[in-house]
């Protein structure tokens, strides 16, 4: 969204409702009028995407048009008198809404958007006026299967043309298109298309009501019952931001937030995925020889273990780093490693890369090599780390994730494992310590491009796991090293000092799960 400026000569004067304010050349109106306090309801407009004005929901009136005119289509002009307020501007856009109604459903009850739609905040807010229609409303079709994730109702369909704008521009693939004419026109694929493209998600974002609902989400959870928590996707070395969709302990949805250095408005499908692995199989508790045991006892045992290496100079201990896991765990792993078993042996692993784009997704699929890059520059790979456990210059090791890493066990005389998820590595682990996922630490992630995020705790962490870090402080203390972090932003504040590329990032606020309920995020 704009902001008003101070004048400079690419600035225009513009006076919204009796009062000057100034703007860039060339903003658009309805933006203008938003930055400025005007509300001005929309339903086709969006900032991402082209004005093709056909809601005409904006209307606002301009000295000198004969008659109101859609804000969303124009951009302000020197010395233009606009009126958001009037009851002209109020009866029409209050007509233009009893239009839109007059063959939409009431389906509040039982329609998935409830409680996030703009067309029943638009009602409540601008007209909120019995319906004056006695006739039968038109009948379209209902529960249509137009793509792999997600179902129209073609009746609450508000022909806005969002869902189509954002096939063609964003995801460059043409497959919804309308069909017929007047109150019989309907959306519906395009000849020989399925709404199957890999960003086809953001169509249910965009769509200002309950027409597009994803197939995984629809009739989980109702809006108000859900909690919203910023965060940045760990699907791909992109760094999409995200808000996590949260209820009851459980991450019900991922959807995009706004972003314009990185993602602007949007998310591929399968980022939209990555919290369907948050809740399964996870480490819960901690493992001695297979076996439950206390925390402290576990972390004494895996130190006591580690130290059998007996300081062998250079050092036979390896510590494999996850290019997933947040800086603050990376800065608190290499402390160990470098401060704590004084070994150089450290090795990266991370999701293997997959397939790639020109839009958003990266062949990288882990949120966080390029910290893991310029933190350790000389880590190597996994498959150094199986030459030199085969040769016996690495015969102890600390794995941070890497879960499906599998080892002869008969070269190692220690594994130990900070381990989110059940996996190959476990069975020859003598120590697993359970570590917390993404989205539940605070901390940051680097993205592809050097840009430090932050992400939040959206839920608790499972059984007795924790942030990665805290655990790591546990285990570097019972090695002789203090590493007293009381929080992440102790861990950043170390980490950035020590860290040329984490100098200069600067955080907001940090934040809690808010209740989503006409949070406007989202339609
Ligand atoms: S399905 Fe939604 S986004 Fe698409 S045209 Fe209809 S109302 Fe607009
Ligand atoms: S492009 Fe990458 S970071 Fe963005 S949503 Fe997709 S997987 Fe997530
Ligand atoms: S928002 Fe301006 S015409 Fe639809």
């Amino acid at each position: 969204m704009v902001t008003e400026t101070s004048a400079t000569a690419e600035n225009v004067t513009v006076i919204v409702d009796g009062k000057e304010h100034k703007f860039p050349k060339g903003t658009n109106l309805l933006e203008a009028c938003q930055s400025v306090g005007a509300k001005v309801p929309f339903f086709c407009y969006h900032p991402g995407l082209s004005s093709p004005a056909v809601c005409r929901q904006c209307l606002v009136e301009v000295k000198g048009s004969p008659k109101p005119v859609p804000s969303c289509y124009m951009t302000v002009a020197d010395k233009m008198e606009v009126t958001t307020n009037s009851p002209k501007v109020l009866d029409v856009r209050r007509q233009m809404l009893e239009f839109t109604l007059l063959n939409h459903p009431i389906d509040c009850p039982i329609c998935d958007k409830a409680g996030e739609c703009s067309l029943q905040r638009h009602y409540f807010d601008w007209n909120g006026r019995l319906a004056r229609n006695e006739g039968v409303k038109v009948r379209k079709a209902k529960v249509v299967d137009v793509g792999k994730h997600i179902v129209l109702d073609q009746e609450r369909c508000i022909l806005c043309t969002r869902c189509i704008r954002v096939c063609n521009e964003v995801a460059k693939s043409p497959d919804l298109t309308m069909a017929n004419r007047g109150s019989h026109e309907v959306l519906t694929t395009a000849p020989g298309h399925r709404l199957d493209n890999p960003y086809s998600l953001n169509t249910v974002d965009v769509c200002p009501v309950g027409a597009l609902t994803a197939k995984d989400f629809r009739f989980a959870r109702r809006a108000w019952e859900i909690f919203s928590t910023p965060s940045v996707c760990p699907g791909c070395a992109t760094g999409c931001s995200i808000e996590v969709h949260a209820s009851r302990g459980k991450i019900r949805r991922l959807v995009p937030r706004e972003n314009p250095a990185v993602n602007k408005f949007w998310m591929c499908d399968e980022g939209r995925f990555e919290y369907k692995t948050v809740h399964d199989h996870r480490v819960m508790l901690p493992l001695v020889g297979g076996k439950r045991a206390r925390l402290d006892v576990a972390v004494t045992e895996a130190a006591k273990l580690l130290r059998a290496d007996g300081g062998s100079s250079p050092s036979r201990v390896g510590v494999v780093f996850s290019a997933g896991a947040s800086n603050e765990d990376d800065h608190a792993l290499l402390r160990l490693a470098a401060d704590g078993l004084k070994t150089e042996r450290i090795y990266v692993g991370g999701r293997p890369p997959g397939w790639s784009d020109a839009i958003l997704v990266s062949a990288d699929k882990n949120p966080n090599s390029a910290a893991v890059r310029a933190m350790a520059p000389t880590a190597r790979t996994l498959e150094d780390l199986r030459a030199d456990v085969a040769s016996g210059a690495v015969t102890a090791l600390v794995v941070f994730g890497n879960e499906t890493l599998v080892l002869a066990k008969d070269k190692l005389t220690a594994v130990v494992a900070l381990a989110s998820h059940q996996g190959p590595l476990l069975a020859s682990a003598n120590v697993v310590l359970p570590v917390a996922v993404w989205a539940e630490v605070d901390g940051s992630f680097t993205n592809k491009d050097g840009r430090v995020q932050r992400i939040h705790a959206a839920i608790s962490p499972p059984g007795e796991s924790q942030p990665g870090w805290r655990t790591i402080c546990a285990l570097a203390g019972k090695l002789g090293l203090a590493l007293d972090y009381t929080d992440a932003d102790d861990v950043f504040a170390e980490a950035s000092a020590r860290h040329a590329f984490l100098k200069g990032a600067v955080w907001g606020p940090a934040s809690q799960p808010v209740q989503l309920r006409f949070g406007e995020s989202r339609g």
